[in-house]
């Protein structure tokens, strides 16, 4: 879950290099730091801090290094071996400080290849995986920089992204990936590198994005992909349309707040040409799949991680309401290791906002291995679970920087449910019933307005409870996925105890927990399970735990249960999920605040798990 950045061209590095790892640190910010290879000198600068980049620029301001150099690598860290600490940091340098290097992953083998290296003599001054490849480049054969990397990897087993760079070869950066995302660009004399295209934004015109197995040699205004082998590599750049301001908070205090504000449009673009009313029906080209191949799946089996989980949950049941296909979520971190079973009519949904997610990549790899037909729903361009997938559906939501994931999971839950509509029509879903889903698609981006008029009334809700240590978030139907992700957002930004049950299991031994000092927020919007919630909410009443309902507007039977009502659209109950979701994000997001906690960057979060 780090971030790297890499720059080379014609004009000074450093201020490319700090802008884009602040653009990143949400990726991990423990520590970071900086190596810029100037055009002569027998050294490389090595500037690194504790901290956030903040401290990184205060380092760099009291011990300014070259500031002319127009090549350097930098990155911001999310500790897998050894602690936060300087020492630790990145860019880690060979014994002759001649080659530095940057490193996004976890090297299997490092112990053993660390020992070979101290057998031989080498000192090392971390306790990271990532020192040692700076050493393995330094001891490894080759005339040019990149056949030096490119023998250093050969014995290397685990994950990388990394950047090199050299005093003894200026202007030359050589990039690696295996397992772990890498985006390279150009801009005129200039060629970059990141881990995540958002940190190119605005700065590189055209972009590729390597494979597991590429190396790519950057030097000022080009770049060649090479394989490990070294033999020539096709990876053609594209425009990235990535808008720079969608990378910035636009006014707000949080990027959390404004990726809240911003769905509406987020939903709008997700289904912006996918909706057939006159066919009632969904148009999903990336999926390439025909309707006699739709026709003839036999079950869907969905695969995700944390808040893509609970919108797969939601995916579940559109697809057995919708599609009639039995279909049944698993954790990624599960199905990849109990040899599950799928066979070739199995469709393998992976949902990953970052596409890059470990443990849901190798889920999707390990159901090609079966060969199940692999989906994937992403919202990153070009992420390795999308290219690996093959086929697959992109959210459109923008770029998701909060570590909490908010606009991607309602979009997620959008696309589902045209995925499940589409499917549908191949089997007993009429065009009228089919009419119905797609009117009620279209109509989320006004229910989320709805909520976030709200915003107000749901911060005062907020100050009541944002001293309580432990909550429940309850539902039933559509609204259980919802309440296991509401409860998911709170304790991931306020710290907060927070259980998702289903409504009807607390009293299956939760309800123990319910006392005056513990909220319950009850999902209880209309539909088919509304009257036996109030019958739950009956029982949380009844042990004087205070209550917070999210329900439908004007609903007469709620208000005997509590004032703090916070009130949703009328809309079908498929689709409910999605103002009620909006109302728990702002609700987790007033508590957070009120508690004074960071929300970007919670404690011990990062946005994208890359690593087992
Ligand atoms: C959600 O708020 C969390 N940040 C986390 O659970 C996240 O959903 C999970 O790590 C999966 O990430 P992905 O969607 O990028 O695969």
């Amino acid at each position: 879950m780090c971030g790297i950045i890499g720059f080379t061209g014609q004009a000074p590095a450093l201020s490319f290099l700090l802008d884009g790892l602040r653009r990143m640190e949400y990726r991990g910010y423990d520590s970071a730091g900086v190596a810029l290879c100037g055009a002569s000198g027998d050294r490389l600068d090595i500037r690194r801090a504790v901290g956030n980049v903040s401290e990184l620029e205060k380092a760099v301001a009291e011990n300014p290094p070259d500031r002319s150099a127009r090549c350097g690598i930098g990155h911001t860290r999310w500790a897998t071996h050894g602690a936060p600490s300087e020492r630790n940091a990145h860019p880690h340098v060979s014994p002759s400080g001649k080659i530095a290097i940057v490193h996004n992953g976890i090297i299997d083998n490092f112990a053993e290849l660390k020992a070979r290296l101290a057998a031989t003599g080498h000192v090392f001054n971390s306790d990271t995986d990532s020192e040692v490849l700076a050493h393995l480049v330094e001891e490894a054969a080759g005339n040019t920089l990149a056949e030096k990397v490119m023998a250093a990897l050969t014995p290397v087993r685990g994950t990388y992204g990394i950047a090199v760079v050299s005093c003894d070869w200026p202007g030359v950066i050589v990039v690696a990936r295996k397992g772990s995302p890498i985006a390279v660009g150009i801009a005129g004399s200039a060629a970059m590198v990141a881990s995540d295209p958002a940190a190119l934004a605005g700065r590189a015109e055209r972009v590729a994005y390597l494979d597991d197995g590429d190396v790519a040699i950057l030097t000022p205004g080009s770049f060649e992909v090479r394989s490990l082998a070294n033999t020539p590599v096709d990876r053609p750049a594209s425009p990235l349309d990535i808008d720079p301001a969608a990378v910035e908070k636009g006014g707000f205090e949080h990027f959390m707040l404004k990726e809240i504000f911003e769905q509406p449009e987020a939903l709008e673009n997700c289904l912006r040409g996918r909706l057939l009313p006159d066919e009632g029906t969904a148009k999903l080209s990336g999926l390439r799949l025909g309707p006699r191949e739709m026709a003839s799946l036999c079950n869907i089996v969905v695969t995700a991680c944390g808040t893509s989980y609970y919108a797969g949950l939601h995916g579940v049941y559109a697809f057995e309401q919708f599609a009639g296909i039995p279909s049944r979520i698993e954790q990624a971190a599960e199905f990849r290791y109990r040899n599950p079973i799928v066979s070739p009519d199995t469709a393998l949904v992976s949902l990953s906002q970052s596409g890059e997610t470990a443990d849901t990549l190798a889920a999707v790899r390990e159901a090609k291995r079966k060969g199940a037909l692999v989906l994937s729903i992403c919202n990153v361009v070009g992420s390795t679970i999308a290219r690996e997938a093959g086929r697959g559906v992109y959210l459109h939501a923008g770029p998701e920087i909060g570590v909490a994931s908010t606009k991607a999971f309602l979009c997620q839950v959008a696309a589902l449910e045209m995925m499940a509509l589409l499917l549908g029509r191949t089997r007993r879903l009429s065009g009228a019933e089919g009419a119905i889903v797609v009117k009620a698609l279209e109509s989320t981006p006004e229910l989320v307005r709805a909520v976030l008029a709200q915003n107000d009334r749901i911060a005062t809700i907020a100050e009541k409870y944002a001293s309580a240590n432990d909550a429940f978030f309850i539902g039933r139907g559509y609204q259980y996925p919802a309440a296991l992700e509401g409860a998911l957002k709170l304790k991931e930004i306020s710290y907060v105890h927070a259980e998702g049950y289903h409504a009807a299991e607390l009293k299956h031994g939760p309800i123990a927990l319910l006392e005056p000092a513990v909220p319950v927020v009850a999902l209880a919007p209309q539909g088919p399970e509304h009257d036996k919630t109030l019958a739950n909410i009956q029982e949380c009443r009844a042990r004087s735990a205070p209550v917070v309902a999210i329900a439908t507007e004007s609903d007469p039977a709620i208000r005997a249960f509590t004032e703090d009502i916070i009130e949703v659209p009328p809309c079908p109950d498929f689709i409910a999920a999605v103002p009620v979701v909006v109302a728990e994000q702002l609700f987790a997001y007033h508590v957070a605040r009120l508690r004074g906690e960071p929300i970007d960057r919670p404690r011990n979060l990062a946005k994208s798990v890359t690593v087992e």
